[in-house]
C-alpha cells in the first residue's frame, strides 16, 4: 500500500472485532508514527497503550466518575460559537452519520447512545493515550498532529482501524488519577484501535470533503 492509499483507506472506525492487535506490531506503529517531523525535534509526544486488565480498569474507573461537563474543559474540542463554514460542516457531518444510522433527528436517546460508545472507545481491544506536558503551547499540538495522523495511515496499511477521541480531554482528571500519569502531563486526545467490525453500519459511513477550489489557491503556476 502506498501513502495516497492509505490516505483514501483510512476513515474512523467506531465498531470493532474483539482480536488484539500484537504488543510488538502495536509498538512498530508508534514508533513509526514518531518519526514525524516537531519543532526543533522536541517530540511532544508520550503515549501510553493499554489493553486486557487495565483497559477494563480503566474503563470502570471511568464508568464510575461523574460524566464531566465538557465547557469546563482546559481545552474545548471546538471554538465557541462556530462560525461559516465549519458550522455547517460540522452539523452535516453529524446529521450524514445519524443518517446513515438511521438514527432521527428527535431520537435524541439514540443519538446520545451512539454518542456515549465514545467512553467505551467505540469497543476497541487497544486504547492509546497521547499525552503532552501541559505548558506546551499550540506549535507543539502541531507535532501532535503530525503524529497522529503518522499513526493512523501505517495502522491503516497493517489492516488496523482507528478512531482519534478528543473527546478524552474532558476526562482528563479522571485519567491522571486511574492512570497515575504525572501532573503536568495532559491527554491531548486518544486513539482507538484494533481491528474493524465490517458488519457494523457504522463502519460504512464515509465522510465527505469540501472541494479544494473552497479552501486553496494556486497561484503562479
Ligand atoms: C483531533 C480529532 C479529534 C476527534 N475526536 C473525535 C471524537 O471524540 N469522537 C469521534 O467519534 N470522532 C472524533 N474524531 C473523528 C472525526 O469526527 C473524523 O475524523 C471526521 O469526521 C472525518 O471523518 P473520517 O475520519 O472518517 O475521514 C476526531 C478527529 C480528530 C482529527
Amino acid at each position: 500500500m502506498d501513502v495516497s492509499q492509505a490516505l483514501r483507506q483510512r476513515y474512523s472506525a467506531r465498531a470493532f472485532t474483539e482480536q488484539v492487535p500484537a504488543a510488538a506490531l502495536v509498538q512498530r506503529l508508534l514508533e513509526d508514527a514518531a518519526l514525524a517531523p516537531s519543532g526543533g525535534n522536541i517530540q511532544p509526544w508520550r503515549a501510553l497503550a493499554l489493553t486486557g486488565e487495565p483497559l477494563q480498569a480503566l474503563l470502570a474507573d471511568i464508568t464510575a466518575a461523574p460524566v464531566p461537563d465538557q465547557a469546563q474543559s482546559v481545552l474545548l474540542s471546538y471554538p465557541d460559537n462556530l462560525w461559516e463554514p465549519y458550522r455547517s460542516r460540522r452539523f452535516n457531518n453529524g446529521e450524514a452519520m445519524y443518517q446513515h444510522l438511521a438514527i432521527a433527528r428527535e431520537d435524541k436517546a439514540a443519538r446520545m447512545a451512539q454518542n456515549a460508545r465514545n467512553a467505551q472507545f467505540f469497543g476497541a481491544p487497544v486504547a492509546i493515550l497521547i499525552l503532552t506536558d501541559a505548558r506546551m503551547g499550540r506549535p507543539q499540538w502541531l507535532d501532535l498532529g503530525c503524529f497522529l495522523q503518522s499513526f493512523m495511515l501505517r495502522a491503516t496499511e497493517e489492516g488496523l482501524g482507528t478512531c482519534v477521541q478528543g473527546f478524552w480531554r474532558r476526562y482528563n482528571d479522571v485519567l491522571q488519577h486511574s492512570l497515575g500519569y504525572p501532573a503536568e502531563y495532559t491527554v491531548a486526545y486518544a486513539l482507538a484501535l484494533g481491528y474493524v467490525d465490517d458488519t457494523a453500519a457504522v463502519n460504512s459511513f464515509r465522510t465527505q470533503r469540501a472541494p479544494w477550489q473552497e479552501w486553496a489557491e494556486l497561484r503562479g503556476f
